[in-house]
Formats: C-alpha cells, structure tokens, sequence
C-alpha cells in the first residue's frame, strides 16, 4: 500500500518514523488525510477538510486510550473572553525576549503559596516568577524548573506535559526521546524549535513547569496551581494556534476529560485561539501505529493555520 503514496508524504512519514508497513486497517487512515496541494509556507499537505471525530474510520483496534490510569482533572472552566492581546505588526515582535533583568520577588498569597499577579507579567518576570515558585510539592523533588523554549512570538505554540528526567537535567521541555520525535513530527510539516521567524519556530511549553517525581503523572492540585504560569505564556506568545499534545495538556487547557481520540479531528478553542487535540508523543513512542493519527492532526493543523480559521469545526 505505502508505495502507492506520493513521495513527498512518504518522505514527511518516515520523518515522524510512521511505520510505512501497517496493517490493512491502519494503513487506511493516512489516506483519510491525503492529497490536497501543499499548504503554503510549511511544506505540508493539509486534509482536505477536517476529519471530525464522527467521521474518524472505523478501526481495527480501538483507539488506545492515552492514559494509562484514570485520573481527576482540572475542573471544566466556565468560558472566559478571550485573553490574547492583539498581535503586533510582525516586524514589532522581538524573536526571542530579552534576557530576565531584576524583578520583584513572587508575591505569595498568606499561605505563603500561590503567586499573585501573573496575570500581568512580562516574559522576564515570568520566567522568574517560575524559577522561584514553592506553589506546591514538586519543588522540592525538581533539579529546576523547565520554563518554555522557542519563538515566544511564534504562530504555532506547543503543550505538553511536565518535564521528565533530561528536561529536569537539562531545563529544557522535550529533550529526552519523546522530544525527538517531536522534533521529527514539527520537522514533516517545516516547523522547528530552533532560531527561525515566528511562521516557523515554534514555542514549546508544558502544563507542570516541574517535574514529577518518577515521572508520576501531574495531580489536579499540580496542574490547578502551575495554570497561570501557561496561560500567562499562551497571552505573551498570542501564538495563531495550540497544539494540545496528550490529556494534561487538553484537561489544562480545555477543561476536558474526553480521552484524545473523541477530542481529535476537530478545532477546539482556549480563549479565542484554535486548539488542535493530538497524542502526546510519548505515547506515540509506546504505540508507533497511532502515528498515522498524528500524522493526520498535523495536517489539519496545518490546514487550520493557513486556512486563519476557516477549517474550524468547532461548535
Ligand atoms: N514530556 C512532556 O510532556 N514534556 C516534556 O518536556 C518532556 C516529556
């Protein structure tokens, strides 16, 4: 079946290392997602219209629950106006923000734990705000914390989960394996984290700015009291789309507890900016065969971004 493809989609799969030899069932989802001309600027054939969740082919399989344990979730939001501010004419955005000059320690609430006036800081501030932030249990157990990386002007913004092991090391979101992948994924549709203009260096931030020990999965509490921080980084970037990889990321930023296979294929929305749902990629290490769907949410994210919004199928 893959030698019927189109080169380049092969060449952008094997990028993503989605296994070209898939069983009959799962070798048809790609070309659910195929086909239409290249998307300007990114390289990047987009789905010809958004594959909603009602219209998802049937699979052989079904489709693997992210989570391996159920959990409690942030609680569903009550809907907010939009928070971004409006972008700045392009040439006004500075690629990557000063470094942090002195700020104001923290303030604390009288429990002495979560920061007050985030809402209102500047990249320096907040970048200090979460390297000093004693909010919960996990600073105790971080190396330090993991901030963000990438264009904090980009278009696209990135959301994962917490920091592992390398990223505590290292300070950096998606270091380890996973974040090779996602290097790979961004690389199939012309996207980087690496110094680029904002239409394709990408901003990475997590929903835990610390790691949890052993890698547990973050408590609601955590992701309760880490909220403001991504926020506050989704206002400042005003990126022109998210892409929610795995279900703390889409708990956090959309209040939902739907797993991500009933979540996918469509355009959800956090505070005016377009939201697509995908697998978080370490679970796409654990089960390569749902890189296909990946694969297929790149694309309509893509088709979103140069579409400015007419892909929607959001309610
Ligand atoms: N997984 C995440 O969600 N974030 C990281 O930074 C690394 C792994």
């Amino acid at each position: 079946m893959s030698e019927r493809w189109p080169p380049r989609r092969l060449a952008m799969l094997e990028a993503m290392g989605v296994p070209l030899r898939l069983p009959r069932m799962q070798a048809e989802v790609p070309q659910q997602a195929a086909a239409p001309p290249a998307a300007p600027g990114l390289g990047v054939r987009p789905v010809e219209a958004p594959v909603t969740a009602a219209a998802a082919p049937a699979r052989a399989a079904p489709v693997a629950a992210e989570p391996a344990t159920p959990r409690t979730a942030a609680p569903v939001r009550p809907a907010e106006p939009a928070v971004a501010p409006p972008r700045p004419a392009a040439d006004a955005r500075p690629v990557q923000s000063a470094r942090p000059g002195p700020v104001a320690p923290p303030e604390a609430t009288a429990d002495g734990r979560r920061i007050l006036g985030v809402e209102s800081m500047d990249w320096p501030a907040l970048r200090e705000a979460v390297a000093g932030c004693r909010a919960c249990g996990l600073c105790e157990s971080r190396r330090q914390t993991v901030f963000g990386v990438g264009n904090e002007r980009a278009e696209w913004m990135l959301v994962g989960e917490a920091p592992g092991e390398q990223e505590d090391r290292l300070g950096e979101p998606f270091v380890g394996k996973a974040g090779q992948l996602l290097d790979n994924m961004l690389r199939s549709i012309g996207l980087t984290r690496s110094e680029a203009e904002p239409a394709r260096q990408v901003y990475i931030a997590n929903v835990l700015k610390c790691r949890p020990p052993a890698n547990r999965n973050p408590q609601p509490q955590e992701v309760l009291q880490c909220e403001p921080f991504l926020k506050r980084q989704v206002e400042l970037v005003s990126p022109r789309l998210i892409l929610a990889m795995g279900r703390f990321a889409v708990q956090s930023l959309l209040g939902s507890q739907e797993p991500i296979g009933r979540l996918r294929g469509r355009v959800h929305q956090y505070h005016g900016v377009p939201v697509i749902v995908t697998y978080h990629p370490a679970y796409l290490l654990r089960n390569p065969l749902d890189k296909a769907r990946a694969w297929e949410d790149l694309c309509l994210a893509a088709a979103q971004r140069e579409s400015g919004g007419g892909a929607t199928s959001a309610p």
